[in-house]
């Protein structure tokens, strides 16, 4: 079994964790053992937040909980239940909507939830682990599967395990997992002055 590196080809020099962070959609079967899990959501704990309202919250079941692991799964789009079947760990992020001190909206509680799991995601690679996180999710079906109160929103789908065999996808996802990363050019996003006038503090890449 040959398991895929993708290391990001930086224009910059990064840090090495945030470098061989990826999204895999084919995992090693091997379960994910109990510390190295408490380590992600300990991680994702430390996020900064608005207010440090910790607007963060993980429903998450473990392969040898072959019912809970069924109705995460039922929560996901076809699509990514095709290859999250597989993965050891499947889970969902939920974002509290309001701040719990005045029931006042939130207005980064996603933006929030998005810092928890990168933390997640970060320690993973740290720990030898990837996750991949999915938009394709059904919010409504979540919160029925799982009684997710009113002014609570599922936000997005995560798959935990160590990175698999691409050949265990098939065709076209097998292409897509061996395919390199890609990313826009620092001068696309970073402004300075003006929106859309490119920082002077990027060198021009192209
Ligand atoms: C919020 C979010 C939603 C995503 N939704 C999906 C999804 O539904 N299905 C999927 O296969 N990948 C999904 N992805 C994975 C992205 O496609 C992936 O992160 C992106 O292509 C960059 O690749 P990398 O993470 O390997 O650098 C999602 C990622 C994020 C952060």
């Amino acid at each position: 079994m040959s398991t895929l590196k993708k290391p990001a080809d930086t224009s910059e020099e990064i840090h090495e964790i945030l470098r061989h962070r990826w999204s895999p959609r084919a995992f090693d079967p091997r379960p994910v053992e109990a510390e190295k899990l408490r380590a992600l959501f300990e991680a994702a704990r430390w996020a900064a937040s608005s207010y440090n309202a910790q607007p963060w919250y993980y429903i998450v079941a473990t392969k040898d909980d072959p019912e809970n692991f069924k109705r995460v799964l039922s929560c996901f789009i076809e699509f990514n239940q095709s290859w999250a079947k597989d993965a050891p760990v499947v889970a969902i992020s939920v974002a509290a909507m309001r701040f719990p001190n005045n029931n006042q909206p939130n207005r980064h509680a996603f933006h929030d939830v998005g810092q928890a799991s990168a933390n997640l995601a970060l320690q993973a690679t740290a720990l030898g682990l990837q996750i991949h996180q999915m938009a394709g999710l059904s919010p409504e079906k979540a919160r029925e599967v799982f009684l997710i109160p009113d002014d609570y929103e599922a936000v997005a789908g995560i798959t935990i395990g160590y990175p698999g065999d691409p050949a265990s996808l098939p065709g076209e996802l097998r292409k897509r997992e061996e395919a390199p990363r890609e990313r826009k050019l620092l001068n696309s996003f970073v402004f300075t002055g003006e929106w859309g006038k490119p920082s002077p503090i990027i060198k021009a890449k192209s």
